[in-house]
C-alpha cells in the first residue's frame, strides 16, 4: 500500500494530509474555513485557528484523511473508548476505536483510530474507501441484516482488528459495536465479517458471494 502524506506544519499544530482517503468534502472545511481552503495554496493554515479547535475538527475527519501532532504540549488525540463501525448508506463502513488493520500474515498495515472502509468494491485504493461507490452508483440503506440489544457480556474496547481477506470480507476481530445507517439498530459482537464486494444479500455481513462474482480484491 503506497501512501504520499502532505504536512503543514504550523507553529502549534503539524497537520498530516492523505490525499487518497480524502472522500468528503464536509466537515473540515466546513468547521474551520480559515484553516482548511480547497481554493488556496497551500490549502491547510495550521496557525489560522487555535490549537485545540484545530485539533477537535480534524478528529472529526470521518476518514483519517486528516491527522495532527501537537507542538505545543497539548494532548494528542485520544484513542475512542468504544469500537464502532458505522455503516453508511450507499457508503463505506466509517470505523472509529483502536484500530489496527492487518495483512494476512498478522503484520500491521496501519494503525488507527479513524478510518473509512470500501464495502461497494469498486475503490481503488482498497481497503480505503477512495469515494467510487458514487460512480459506480453502490446501493444499500445501511440497514443490519443481523442486529440485537447490547448483551450484558458485552465489553466495550480493546484493539480491534480489521484484516481485508484476500478476494473476501473484512474480518474484524475486537469487541466492536456495528450501527446501522439510520442509528435505529446494532449489531454487538467480538468478531464479524463484513462484505467489501458490494454483492452480498446479508449485508453489511459477507454471505460468500465474493466467489460467485468472482471479487478480486487488488
Ligand atoms: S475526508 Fe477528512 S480531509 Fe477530506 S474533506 Fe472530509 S474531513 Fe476534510
Ligand atoms: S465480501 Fe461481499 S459477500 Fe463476501
Amino acid at each position: 500500500m503506497s501512501r504520499k502524506i502532505q504536512e503543514y506544519e504550523g507553529r502549534d499544530v503539524t497537520v498530516r494530509y492523505e490525499v487518497k482517503r480524502c472522500i468528503h468534502a464536509a466537515e473540515c472545511v466546513r468547521g474551520l474555513p480559515q484553516v482548511f481552503d480547497p481554493d488556496r495554496k497551500p490549502w491547510v493554515v495550521p496557525d489560522a485557528a487555535a490549537a485545540d479547535q484545530l485539533a477537535a475538527v480534524i478528529m472529526r475527519c470521518p476518514t483519517g484523511a486528516l491527522q495532527f501532532e501537537r507542538q505545543d504540549g497539548g494532548p494528542p488525540e485520544a484513542v475512542p473508548a468504544e469500537n464502532t463501525v458505522g455503516v453508511a448508506a450507499d457508503g463505506p463502513l466509517y470505523v472509529k476505536g483502536e484500530i489496527e488493520i492487518v495483512d494476512d500474515g498478522g503484520s500491521i498495515i496501519l494503525r488507527d483510530t479513524r478510518i473509512a472502509l470500501c464495502r461497494c468494491g469498486a475503490s481503488q485504493n482498497k481497503p480505503f474507501c477512495d469515494g467510487r461507490h458514487a460512480e459506480a452508483s453502490f446501493r444499500d440503506t445501511g440497514a443490519l441484516a443481523e442486529s440485537g440489544p447490547r448483551p450484558d457480556e458485552y465489553e466495550a474496547g480493546g484493539k480491534l482488528t480489521v484484516n481485508p481477506a484476500p478476494n473476501g470480507p473484512f474480518l474484524l476481530q475486537g469487541s466492536v459495536e456495528i450501527r446501522s445507517a439510520d442509528g435505529s439498530a446494532s449489531f454487538y459482537g467480538s468478531k464479524a465479517a463484513l462484505c467489501r464486494c458490494g454483492a452480498s444479500n446479508k449485508k453489511p455481513f459477507c454471505d460468500g458471494s465474493h466467489k460467485e462474482i468472482g471479487f478480486v480484491s487488488e
